[in-house]
């Protein structure tokens, strides 16, 4: 009964009218609105609030959306901010963030961080696979995987002859079992490690079957691997002809974080241009001698690593985008 009805609607009424009736319906059932579909010349209020018909008017195929600042009295943006400004109908910087915001903007950056490193290595063609080394709760290996959904149609370069497998695999290192003993005698000085907010065990969150299901909502099983176990021995269990595009640090210690990357800058398994985020830079408050810091200083010497710094992010990370090292790979064409 309701079919044909729809279908006398759909045929009878004018474009406009019709669309401005879906409008109506969508803001009811809480959807966004449809986009405009005539050219800028029909403005919607004068053809929804009259009912007039547009019938001869041409549907432009380039769908300008409206913003919320486009007047149709012919102002210009300025004059329209200036005047909200002196009625103080703008927000203040006081109220930017209430207290509901402040507690995840942090990790908001952090998924912000990892989201644009994604489309980073894509944009850039950036030879390789994705790791994070520590996944604890899962947090940041979800940002990452959510930002690879896209993947096979951001990488021109990756796709395989059949145009179906994006080449890039989520690769996620964890002992599941927290952070391990601290032997080195840099982390037994660090603020973190004196204070006991690192300690053995520490950071246990989930186990190796939960995150798998947690990442498999995400993307299928053929883009996602876990390692289970301790940097040490799991990083040496990759293949040689391993690269990575990105890698995600979030092992805290200064320990850990030699543990994962001498053994691939030694396999010469960074990529020209990867990106490496550390998520700790400014943990042990940033003491330059403690953790991932004194850990970047090391490896930059071992292997005469040349990087650019790609900016800090949220409160405690870092990133360099990684340009040689000694034993780069040649990159495939
Ligand atoms: C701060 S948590 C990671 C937080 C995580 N990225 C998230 O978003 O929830 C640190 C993780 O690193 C792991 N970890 C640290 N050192 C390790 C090592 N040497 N080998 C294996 N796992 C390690 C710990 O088990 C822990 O899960």
């Amino acid at each position: 009964m309701l079919d044909p009805l729809k279908n006398a609607l759909a045929t009878s009424l004018p474009p406009d009218v019709l669309y401005w009736m879906r409008s109506v319906k969508r803001a009811i059932m809480f959807e966004p609105p449809l986009p405009w579909p005539y050219g800028p010349s029909s403005g919607s209020s004068s053809s929804a609030n009259t009912g007039g018909s547009t019938q001869g008017s041409t549907l432009a195929l380039a769908i300008a959306a409206p913003s919320v600042d486009d007047a149709d009295d012919g102002r210009i943006i300025q004059d329209i901010a200036l005047e909200k400004y002196s009625a103080r109908q703008l927000p203040s910087p006081g109220a930017y963030y209430s207290y509901a915001d402040i507690l995840i903007l942090p990790a908001q950056e952090i998924a912000k961080t990892l989201t644009l490193c994604v489309q980073y290595i894509n944009s850039a063609h950036v030879n390789g696979d994705i790791a994070e080394f520590g996944t604890m709760g899962g947090f940041s290996a979800r940002a990452i995987a959510t930002s690879m959904v896209f993947d096979l149609q951001r990488q021109p370069l990756g796709k395989s002859a059949s145009g179906e497998n994006p080449f890039r695999i989520l690769r996620l290192f964890d002992s599941f079992e927290g952070l391990p003993e601290i032997t080195s005698p840099v982390d037994q000085v660090a603020p973190h490690v004196i204070s006991g907010a690192w300690a053995k065990g520490g950071c246990k969150v989930l186990a190796a079957p939960q995150l798998r299901a947690l990442i498999g909502k995400i993307i299928p099983p053929h883009r996602f691997q876990l390692y289970e176990g301790w940097f040490a021995d799991t990083v040496k269990t990759l293949p040689p002809e391993t690269r990575f595009a990105m890698i995600h640090f979030d092992g805290d210690l200064y320990q850990s974080t030699m543990d994962a990357l001498v053994p691939l800058f030694e396999r010469g398994m960074i990529s020209t241009g990867a990106i490496l985020c550390f998520d700790d830079w400014n943990a042990n408050r940033a003491i330059p001698t403690t953790g991932e810091r004194q850990a970047w200083k090391e490896l930059v010497e071992m292997f005469a690593i040349e990087a650019s710094n790609g900016g800090d992010y949220s409160v405690g990370g870092t990133r360099f985008i990684i340009h040689s090292y000694r034993g780069i790979p040649a990159d495939p064409l």
